[in-house]
């Protein structure tokens, strides 16, 4: 062990500051808790820079998660490795790679899931499916609104921002993070790269291939090899069948950053293939659309396209999803709220063999589809946690396109409102649910 190292492990005991909530709703409290310690040798402690307060607390914070014990809040977080368990050595082969590479010292951001790197569904990308999958911020796995934080299989959870500063982005040129502010770099850790899934869910969907290709379905996707299909592929679509309509539904922090990255993929596709397509984003809460509204305006047109956008209230979003489609309604919706009014919203502005990318958390009651509404619409359902470690390189990509966004704090356009010290968590938790702010970050130092 270094002098730096036995250094850091002697700094991480004793008592720290954390937000934490009881049961059964409502209540939050800043206490005094012990330090974590490493208790498994691939666990790594971190000192927290910046912790995110996100809708999906706002879950538990409702009492909406049947969870009865109290816990330390909190899932996103970006801080420094201060201690690192035994697994951590520079011989730690066939293993990942952070665990021969990661040190004390380095910056980190933190998925909001664990996600072990080595089986299964993290070799194949559906990361938040690890079979050690655990959510930070329950009563079992103490969350980032602390101080400190132990991150459990942390070789395979963590991103290592020291290292990345040094390795190739897109067209093998270095990601230059230096211009990156914390503030933004903390969006990685979860609604940046849930943003992407939300896009990419729909866009990915084969459903969605005939107006990416102008292949009639179903020859827009893998199909049985068929010389007769293969005349039927040709069939030419006509212009106005290509023009893709897609509905956004929620614009808290996490509609907004799936927003930002539907569009920027858009225009790209716009810019590569002259996709031609129109957006709609829909908020009941006023302030909620003027944000939107404030961030689209700072995007230039390389971000977002030449494509039709509007910001909507419910009932207008509705007549747009009709007026913009001759009556057809959207190819997709992405859902980003988490509750059954805006499911409903999404199938009545969806048209047939269209696709709703749900990542809203959803809570009882069931969903409010009967067999006969999804029959009916022929509608495709996507719903689910973002693999963050999946999404990362592309969550990334934006992220550095899109500071006028994502880098500021407290600006017009500016996603991040504020960040507060953990004295405000039981004032700011409760805007936060009214809809009263946008995104708050905790600085569990000031
Ligand atoms: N799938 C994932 O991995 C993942 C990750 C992060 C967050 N989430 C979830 O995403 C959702 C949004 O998170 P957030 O931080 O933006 O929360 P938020 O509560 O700030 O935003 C939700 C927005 O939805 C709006 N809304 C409510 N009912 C609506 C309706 N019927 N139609 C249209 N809009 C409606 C609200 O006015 C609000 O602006 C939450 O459910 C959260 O748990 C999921
Ligand atoms: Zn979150
Ligand atoms: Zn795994």
């Amino acid at each position: 062990m270094s002098v730096s190292d036995e250094k850091a492990a002697l700094d991480v005991s004793g008592i720290q500051k954390a937000v934490r909530w009881y049961p059964p709703k409502y209540d939050i409290r800043v206490e005094a808790v012990p330090i974590p310690q490493i208790i498994d040798p691939d666990d790594a402690i971190v000192k927290v820079k910046l912790a995110g307060l996100c809708g999906s607390d706002l879950h538990i914070y409702r009492g909406h998660e049947d969870v009865d014990a109290d816990l330390t809040c909190g899932h996103e977080l970006i801080g420094e490795v201060v201690a690192l368990g035994p697994s951590f050595r520079p011989d730690a082969t066939g293993r990942p790679e952070l665990y021969s590479t990661l040190k004390v010292g380095d910056k980190v951001v933190s998925p909001f899931t664990v996600s072990c790197g080595e089986c299964h569904f993290c070799r194949i990308g559906f990361t938040c499916r690890c079979i050690h999958s655990c959510l930070f911020g329950i009563p079992t796995l103490p969350g980032g609104q602390a101080q400190y934080a132990r991150i459990p299989k942390a070789g395979g959870t963590l991103f290592n921002l020291s290292s990345l500063q040094s390795s190739s982005g897109s067209g093998e040129q270095p990601w230059d993070l230096s211009k990156l502010s914390d503030s933004s770099l903390l969006l990685l850790a979860d609604i940046l790269p849930t943003g992407v899934f939300a896009a990419m869910q729909a866009l990915q969907h084969p459903k969605i291939a005939p107006i990416l290709t102008g292949k009639p379905y179903p020859y827009g996707g893998f199909v049985p090899s068929s010389p007769v299909g293969q005349a039927q592929a040709s069939t030419a679509l006509q212009e106005g069948d290509k023009l893709l309509t897609i509905g956004i539904v929620g614009l808290g922090p996490v509609g907004v950053c799936a927003t930002v990255s539907l569009l920027d993929i858009l225009a790209g596709l716009g810019a590569s293939q002259g996709l031609q397509y129109q957006v709609i984003a829909i908020d009941p809460i006023e302030s909620r659309r003027t944000k939107m509204e404030a961030v689209y305006n700072a995007i230039d047109v390389s971000g977002k396209g030449s494509g039709r956008f509007a910001v909507a209230s419910i009932e207008d979003g509705k007549k747009l999803a009709s007026g913009w489609t001759n009556g057809a309604g959207c190819n997709a919706v992405l859902e980003v709220v988490g509750n059954n009014s805006a499911l409903t919203l999404a199938y009545d502005i969806v048209r047939p063999f269209g696709i709703i990318s749900s990542v809203g958390v959803h809570q009882e009651p069931p969903i409010p589809f009967t067999g006969r509404d999804v029959y009916n619409k022929n509608v495709s359902f996507d719903f689910g946690r973002c693999p963050v470690r999946a999404m990362f390189p592309i969550a990334l990509e934006i992220l550095l396109k899109r500071q006028d966004v994502f880098g500021g704090v407290g600006k017009e356009a500016s996603l991040i409102d504020r960040i507060v010290s953990f004295d405000e968590a039981p004032q700011v938790y409760e805007d936060f649910d009214k809809g009263r702010c946008g995104k708050i970050l905790f600085d569990p130092w000031r």
